[in-house]
């Protein structure tokens, strides 16, 4: 006892808490200290990478002439392409830094891994101190477990400003996350500049009121406003880009259309004059099915893939009600025409035009998992937010999928029960432990199905959530417990063991000054069931 204590205590270095946990990490003896002036060699072409290492790890300080002296190189190294672009191993010895990969996603990812091997403070942009920073030594392989590792969130509810933007790519990044879904259209508010339509942002992201509460009924009787220029736009992908995160665009069609029907009428089934919307839920006015409507669109689209380089363009596609088109007599007559059985399958017609758009501009459409109903369009990728089926349906049909069951990664959802932490509203409840629990793969799958299982997200909608303080409570620390279940191999996470490197890895987004919940979780009794049910 008396051994296993002195030891503790004489340990040189206490090993830093790694999180996203990688595939394998040996520690080893001995340290290295990194000098403000050491001196980070890159190849070529990871120049970038280089760059961003230099300020992430507090390399302030001239680097001496030489060139001889111990430091951080970053080498793109072929010989490690079993490891994929976004694998490398990571080494720190007694005689410096040397991170390999065969891409500079890797590279990325190894440095990562490396401020991690830091203080915290390090992370609150705190140059490195005099004597160095002291690492110690140890060999890490690591690869990411899941191709598709997204966050989305909802600027249509309430704008998010774009500096909030930058920084949760900078923590996405931190965590090894590589999509950043931006649901930029809504029934409340349109929020990206789009020249060939101003209404859509003249009109469209503004509304007059905002509900607060539902029951009862409140409003804050306040307007509230915003969008994003394309030239932001711009930036935030260019910025998301260098950290190796891909922006995806969503634009909400049919359903969710409520604020470009207010700018646009002739978008409508109704010919009524509409306003952007002031409260939540499915609302019954969707975009008609009049072959002006998917010109409209299509053109929009056309703006936003000159904007976002993704490969994906998100439609939407979800919660669209029927009663307008079951009402229509335009919308009948269209369907009959084209000898569609039902609602369904109009909606399914109308999410194929947009497919083969895209699909002729070299893009791919995804959709939430309502895009099933009525017959999935060619190569459409499905985003499975009621559960998992729809991700089994769709990768069983030979279609790809992205899981994001709400009920295991909805953040907008209470992370605590308690009344002083939590927003006045909100409906279900997910805690920390329960993420950690997830298994985004689904059981019974074939190897090949299992292929399309592409990966997980998390989704912020926020109805209730105004602004980004409010935001970054809700997403962290729950993200990051996220960021392993996509990154790390697969194995039972329990909230109890994994506790401490979570508690240490905290220190690090405080020094960053993100806002955040506690790490312990007052879970339910119901949750405490289902935690670890999937492990
Ligand atoms: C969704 O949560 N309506 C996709």
């Amino acid at each position: 006892m008396v051994w296993i204590a002195m030891l503790v205590i004489t340990s040189p270095l206490i090993r830093p808490a790694l999180l996203p946990e990688p595939v394998s990490v040996r520690w080893q003896t001995g340290h290295f200290a990194l000098l403000p002036g050491a001196p980070l060699a890159a190849t070529g072409a990871a120049a970038g990478v280089a760059r961003l290492a230099r300020a992430q790890l507090g390399l302030t300080g001239a680097a001496p002439r030489s060139g001889t002296a111990p430091g951080v190189s970053l080498r793109l190294d072929p010989r490690l392409a079993s490891l994929g672009q976004e694998g490398y191993r990571l080494r720190v010895d007694r005689s410096g830094v040397v991170v390999r990969s065969a891409g500079l996603e890797g590279l990325f990812y190894g440095v990562q891994t490396l401020r991690q091997l830091l203080p915290p403070e390090a992370f609150g942009g705190k140059g490195a101190p005099r004597g160095g920073w002291k690492l110690p030594c140890v060999a890490i392989e690591d690869r990411p477990r899941f191709a598709w590792r997204g966050a989305h969130l909802d600027v249509a509810r309430h704008f998010m400003p774009k500096w909030f933007l930058l920084r949760f790519v900078d923590a996405l990044a931190m965590h090894k996350m590589n999509v950043l879904h931006l649901h930029l259209t809504d029934d409340q508010g349109w929020r990206i500049q789009i020249e060939r339509y101003p209404k859509l942002v003249s009109v469209g992201s503004h509304r007059k009121d905002t509900q607060t509460n539902d029951r009862p009924d409140e409003y804050s009787g306040k307007p509230h406003s915003g969008h994003y220029t394309q030239a932001e736009l711009r930036e935030i992908v260019a910025y998301a880009r260098a950290r190796f995160v891909t922006v995806l665009p969503e634009i909400e069609m049919p359903g969710h259309s409520q604020a470009a029907i207010a700018a646009y009428p002739e978008l409508g089934n109704t010919g009524r004059p509409l306003e952007v919307a002031t409260g939540w839920g499915v609302h019954e006015d969707v975009l008609n099915v009049e072959d002006g409507t998917i010109r409209f669109y299509e053109n929009v689209l056309d703006e936003v893939i000159a904007i976002f380089p993704s490969k994906y363009v998100h439609i939407g596609g979800d919660e669209a009600p029927k009663k307008q088109w079951r009402e229509s007599a335009a919308a009948q007559a269209k369907m009959r025409a084209l000898g569609l059985k039902d609602e369904d399958e109009l909606q399914s017609w109308f999410v194929r035009q947009i497919g083969a758009h895209l699909r002729r501009r070299g893009k791919r459409l995804i959709g939430w998992d309502e895009i099933l109903e009525g017959g999935l369009a060619e190569e459409a990728t499905v985003m499975s937010w009621r559960g998992e089926e729809g991700g089994l349906a769709a990768v069983r049909a030979g279609h790809d999928a992205i899981m994001s069951p709400y009920e295991w990664t909805y953040l907008d959802q209470r992370q605590t029960n308690d009344p002083a932490l939590e927003l006045p509203r909100g409906w279900g409840h997910l805690s920390l432990a329960r993420i950690w629990s997830y298994e985004p793969m689904p059981a019974g799958l074939t190897p090949e199905e299992t292929k399309r299982v592409l990966g997980a997200q998390t989704a912020l909608w926020t109805e209730v959530i105004p602004d980004p303080a409010t935001a970054e409570k809700q997403l962290f620390p729950r993200l990051c417990a996220f960021a392993e279940v996509v990154w790390s191999p697969r194995r039972s996470r329990l909230y109890e063991r994994e506790r401490p490197r979570m508690v240490a890895h905290v220190a690090r987004l405080d020094a960053m000054r993100i806002a955040r919940h506690p790490v312990d979780p007052v879970q339910t009794a119901s949750d405490r069931a289902s935690v670890g049910a999937r492990s």
